[in-house]
């Protein structure tokens, strides 16, 4: 994107409007048509709708739509298996053996970090349980994790395993953060007390970059320092903010931090996730770790000596060797994310999730609420409609018309404009769309 496109994107209004010349600037096609971004929609396949019409995808939080270029780069793949076989580790026009580098820079740009502090490998839990084993070190009275009640539960099924496994009991090492009575979302002036007040009892403090039921943002450097202040390891579950948040995970000096690559990474069902280790434990070889030949010096790994000797960085924590054609598709997505990079992905989205937000406030209907922060800076794309009455019939009418967004128990519909793709008419679509269900 040049700057005179840029320039006219960072011109889009803001919401909601001031005056009544910003008011008549919120028409979609007016913003459709200042939007920067809105070329890369050609770039991806969307599903059909059950109504037949132009579908709505707001699932992007979920599993990102397909790049088309995925297609061409699984083939690639494919047909460097069939000619070359075994020789296709080397010879194949993106070799095997050193494939996951050709995604490391991208990735570390989209996650705000160095290349040495990220890998693209595995699937989020299991990444979660690599990084905890080196950095969930109770000792002492410092054993407790903080987590958010109502956090992901494959994080909580991952962090209170790993409790057992030091022969802790998690119903007294677990301290889990709620809101205020009557309040959906944490204040991080009460996290950080928190942290402050209990911290020589804690070891970890572990949250989602974004929660994936209310679509809060943490504020993740602030948290940072107060979890350092207190002597605690410092890690986020990006799932919900990689590719979605404009991520510093490097100058917030976060310790570690894993993320999935199927939601807004598009990478595909069951993609290949990652894992972020700051800098400054690159080089802490005596970290308790789980070891694979992957992980060990790419200078000597083929002499299949018995001695581990782990590379330097996030890569040093990379256990078997990787599956190259989902990390093909995952190239595809990460060429995207390259191109627009993530300052412009971020402007758009505030506009259109702004957009979208002062829509259904418009329909005023009072068996709908949001329960993500209105602050911007507290949200990524997502918006949480708590629904008082009916919320699972209203999704699927919701579906029915052509509108995909998801459920979640007990009482919140999803929906998450993934800017890469979506366009203010989606918003608009979208809201009248929910109008009419309601009606
Ligand atoms: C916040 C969060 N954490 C963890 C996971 C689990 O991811 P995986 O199945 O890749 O381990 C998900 C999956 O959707 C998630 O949303």
């Amino acid at each position: 994107m040049d700057e005179a496109e840029l320039a006219l994107f960072y011109d889009a209004p803001v919401f909601p409007p001031t005056s009544m010349e910003e008011e008549l600037k919120q028409h979609w096609a007016y913003l459709d048509v200042r939007d920067a971004l809105k070329s890369f929609r050609e770039l991806f396949h969307f599903p059909e709708s059950k109504n037949g019409a132009e579908p709505i995808y707001f699932t992007g939080n979920s599993l990102g739509l397909m790049p088309k270029k995925a297609r061409e780069y699984v083939d690639q793949e494919l047909e460097d298996w069939s000619r070359l076989a075994v020789e296709a580790h080397v010879n194949a026009r993106h070799p095997w053996l050193p494939y996951h580098e050709f995604l490391t820079e991208s990735i570390a740009r989209v996650v705000g970090a160095q290349p040495i502090e990220t890998v693209v490998m595995n699937s989020l839990t299991v990444n979660l349980h690599l990084l905890m084993v080196s950095f969930y070190k109770p000792e002492g009275e410092r054993r407790c994790v903080v987590i958010e009640r109502g956090a992901f539960p494959s994080d909580q099924y991952a962090v209170e395993s790993q409790m057992r496994c030091h022969g802790l009991d998690p119903r007294e090492c677990l301290i889990e953060l709620a809101p205020r009575d009557g309040e959906s979302t944490l204040r991080t002036s009460d996290i950080v007390e928190m942290i402050e007040s209990r911290g020589d009892e804690i070891a970890l403090v572990l949250l989602g970059g974004v929660n994936y039921y209310t679509g809060q943002a943490f504020e993740m450097k602030e948290i940072t320092a107060a979890g350092h202040k207190a002597g605690a390891i410092v890690g986020f579950d990006l799932a919900h903010a990689a590719g979605n948040l404009k991520l510093e995970m490097h100058d917030w000096g976060v310790d570690f931090a894993v993320w999935c690559g199927y939601k807004y990474v598009n990478g595909g069902p069951g993609a290949v996730g990652g894992a972020f280790v700051h800098e400054r434990h690159a080089r802490s070889f005596d970290l308790c770790r789980l070891a694979g030949w992957w992980g060990h010096d790419k200078e000597t790994r083929f002499l299949m000596g018995p001695e581990f000797k782990p590379l330097a960085g996030a890569e040093g924590w990379q256990i078997s060797n990787p599956p190259i054609l989902q990390m093909a598709a995952l190239r595809a997505s990460l060429e995207i994310f390259d191109e627009v990079g993530m300052d412009a992905l971020r402007q758009k989205s505030l506009r259109l999730t702004g957009y979208l937000e002062s829509l259904i406030r418009d329909i005023g209907d009072a068996r709908i609420s949001i329960i993500t922060p209105s602050d911007p800076e507290q949200r990524g794309c997502q918006l949480s409609i708590r629904v008082s009455e009916g919320g699972k019939a209203l999704h699927q009418k919701l579906v029915d018309h052509g509108a995909y967004c998801d459920w979640r128990e007990p009482s919140v519909i999803r929906v998450a404009p993934a800017p890469l793709y979506n366009s203010f008419k989606d918003v608009e679509r979208f809201s009248e769309i929910l109008k009419q269900c309601l009606a």
